[in-house]
């Protein structure tokens, strides 16, 4: 066999794993989530998580890490076979409901659950994944932001990240009243769709907003940026930012923010919820047609 010669570069390593952080409490869905992880809320017939999971399973990710805390037990038997239900399935025949079930997981996926002990900010919960993810690229999905695009977000960032093999933050226009809400980002535009970042700060006051690019919560990292984590000490809220960790991350690699096509929905916020149940709702082949007939009959006035 003969050996690479020494000056080759090494092959890029794949897109293999997926990281979920799904500590957070959900205090802003209380009392719906004082007993149930906010990662299980349905919108329509599908936790949030779920979704996140299919878009990295569309991006090609076998290997899906969840970042979990207490009271988080649900996201792994949701993961894991439900025996029971299935057999009652089986022998009522329910075979459509069967495939739905056996969907959730499919035999080459692959599922580890890492605890985060203390509520120390994203940056830590990412730093908990290091030794699951080792010296490999990987991407990061905050299922709290349900992202519906054609082809998948995730799937059109693998495609930027397989070109340019360095990270690929997935960003959008945000209002401008908004950068409070978000890690904003501000470069060089190197196409329409993508930005060589010069700069990225966490949530800043409108006045001190370098851009209006929101960083929307999918991320494609180099595994360099765990060592720029676990320098930060506490940044904005006092928590372990994975802007900051990215923002270090800049002094050693490029970093590229990408407009993606397809639309966000926050269900962080009650408000972005409801938006992505009723506009997922109106896609749905079961309920979307009558639901729909339901929406225009509706009388809605302004007050
Ligand atoms: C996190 C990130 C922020 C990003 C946002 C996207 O904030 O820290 O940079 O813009 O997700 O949803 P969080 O919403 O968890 O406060």
């Amino acid at each position: 066999m003969t050996q690479p010669h020494a000056s080759q570069k090494p092959s890029p390593k794949p897109l293999q794993k997926a990281v979920f952080p799904v500590a957070g409490l959900g205090t802003r869905f209380l009392p719906a989530t004082k007993a149930q992880p906010k990662e299980m809320l349905p919108v329509v017939d599908k936790p949030l998580i779920q979704y996140a999971v299919e878009e990295a399973y569309a991006a090609g990710i076998r290997h899906m890490i969840f970042i979990t805390g207490r009271n988080k037990r649900a996201i792994e038997d949701h993961f894991d076979t439900a025996y029971e239900l299935e057999n009652e399935l089986e022998v009522a025949g329910k075979v459509a409901l069967l495939k739905v079930l056996r969907s959730i997981q499919p035999d080459n996926m692959n599922f580890s659950y890492v605890r985060q002990h203390r509520s120390l900010g994203l940056g830590h919960a990412v730093l908990c994944a290091e030794h699951m993810v080792g010296d490999e690229p990987f991407a990061v999905l905050l299922a709290d932001d349900l992202m519906v695009g054609n082809p998948p977000v995730l799937a059109q960032m693998a495609e930027q990240f397989a070109a340019l093999q360095q990270s690929v933050i997935a960003v959008q226009e945000v209002p401008p009243e908004h950068t409070r809400r978000y890690g904003i980002v501000a470069g060089e535009a190197i196409s329409p769709s993508l930005i060589k970042v010069s700069r990225i700060v966490e949530k800043p006051a409108p006045e001190d907003a370098p851009s209006h690019m929101g960083v929307a919560g999918r991320y494609i990292l180099t595994p360099a940026v765990f060592a720029h984590i676990r320098q930060q000490s506490g940044g904005v809220g006092g928590e372990i930012q994975l802007t900051d960790g990215i923002a270090g991350l800049m002094s050693q690699e490029d970093v590229y923010a990408f407009q993606y096509q397809g639309q966000r929905y926050d269900c962080g916020s009650k408000e972005g919820f409801l938006q992505a149940t009723v506009e997922l709702a109106l896609e749905h082949p079961e309920v979307g047609q009558h639901f729909r007939a339901y929406l225009q009959q509706l009388q809605l006035t302004l007050r």
